[in-house]
């Protein structure tokens, strides 16, 4: 069979890119190897730039943005005994929405069905062909157990961090660039009332801890542990002591509760460049990783393709595949900016395994002069609330 554009993973980069398309009158297909059960079950970051909230509502995917979610008009920053508001209203005029990935995913799910969009959730033996000429073909046998071979226009890759299609492009045509860091994310979920108003980044000399909500009844914590931790090996009162004893440094108490979920997130940086080869196209995770500290991989992902979205429509209606050097152009300028920022509200805020007590006081002094400074928080504040998305 055939279609316009073939796109690999269906998680918000590629059900976002198909409901783009399919309003500026393109068809797609869209596959992925996982269950729509298993991609919504899986606990990803709860945090959505102004523009990610607008283009989810603006498009028609969500409705539920404003009403379920939740709006923070600042966050904390918590160290050296005390905690420190960042008020984005007042510095930057934009806020944030609260509002789980997992959502965004069920609205666009719903969304692409409701419009009557092509979506294959768990199927087998992906894989991509003749990228480089004028007819890539996508195969994949279906959860039926159906073989198909589906030639398109053009190609995306948007199948997340353990991207297939990024292996597609050789590397003489490709440059990786990789950070690797001595630390992990030990992730909860608990049924308890929130602790705070707002989301609480908190440095301490026993390692970082981010407080985050959910719900009115349930929360959702983080804290900085050792890559190779065995999330299973923690009991409720480990962690509650863990958790605790980093916040209460600083003055805060959290509300405890049964604890529901616990996973250890990895954490890297990693870009791919160019994001396209030929006619194949990469978008989200598959072309960067953000380390998660300021929640920035979902809304670069629906920033990549609300720009590609853009770019497609020119290459369909050229025929050829000038736009897509113009989309990874475009969406780099962003990926490098976010990477800089996550790196830093990463490296700012955490402690490293051999840190001496200099480094510890050094990132006091600089979490002091963001706070301090009106020139210092606007920066984050930008940064935070996002940068102008499709252009
Ligand atoms: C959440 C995750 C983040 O990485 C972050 O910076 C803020 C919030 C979350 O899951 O709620």
């Amino acid at each position: 069979s055939r279609t316009q554009i073939g796109i690999v993973g269906a998680g918000p980069a590629g059900l976002m890119l198909s409901h783009l398309l399919a309003r500026a009158g393109i068809d797609s297909v869209v596959i992925d190897l996982r269950s729509r059960r298993e991609i919504e079950q899986t606990h990803r970051a709860g945090i959505l730039e102004q523009d990610s909230v607008d283009l989810l509502v603006g498009t028609g995917v969500s409705a539920r943005v404003h009403r379920d979610g939740q709006r923070h008009d600042g966050i904390e920053l918590a160290f050296g005994g005390g905690s420190h508001r960042i008020d984005f209203q007042h510095l930057v005029g934009a806020s944030t929405q609260l509002y789980p990935q997992t959502d965004v995913f069920v609205d666009l799910a719903d969304a692409r069905e409701r419009d009557g969009g092509d979506v294959r959730f768990g199927v087998t033996d992906v894989s991509v062909d003749d990228i480089v000429s004028d007819s890539p073909v996508l195969r994949f046998t279906d959860a039926d157990g159906v073989g198909h071979e589906v030639r398109a226009d053009f190609l995306v890759g948007a199948d997340g961090s353990r991207s297939l299609c990024r292996r597609e492009v050789p590397e003489a045509a490709r440059t990786q660039y990789f950070r690797a860091y001595p630390f992990a994310w030990f992730g909860i979920l608990t049924e308890a009332p929130p602790s705070a108003p707002e989301l609480i980044y908190n440095h301490s000399p026993r390692g970082f801890a981010l407080i985050s909500r959910r719900t009115e009844t349930l929360q959702r914590m983080y804290f900085q542990c050792d890559p190779a931790e065995d999330a299973a090996a923690w009991s409720d009162d480990r962690i509650w002591d863990e958790l605790q004893s980093r916040v209460g440094a600083n003055g805060h108490r959290l509300e405890e509760g049964p604890i529901t979920s616990r996973t250890v997130l990895p954490f890297r940086s990693f870009v791919q460049e160019p994001m396209h080869h030929g006619r194949l196209v990469l978008a989200g995770d598959a072309a960067h990783t953000v380390p998660p500290t300021g929640a920035k991989g979902l809304n670069l992902a629906l920033a990549d393709v609300h720009v590609l979205a853009q770019e497609l429509e020119r290459a369909v209606a050229r025929g050829d595949t000038t736009p897509l050097t113009s989309y990874s152009e475009r969406a780099l300028r962003r990926v490098w900016k976010a990477q800089h920022f996550s790196y830093w509200m990463t490296t700012m805020l955490h402690t490293l395994p051999e840190a001496t007590p200099f480094d510890v006081r050094r990132q006091e002094g600089e979490l002091a002069a963001v706070t301090g400074s009106t020139a210092g928080s606007t920066y984050l504040a930008e940064a935070y609330t996002g940068w102008p998305q499709g252009r």
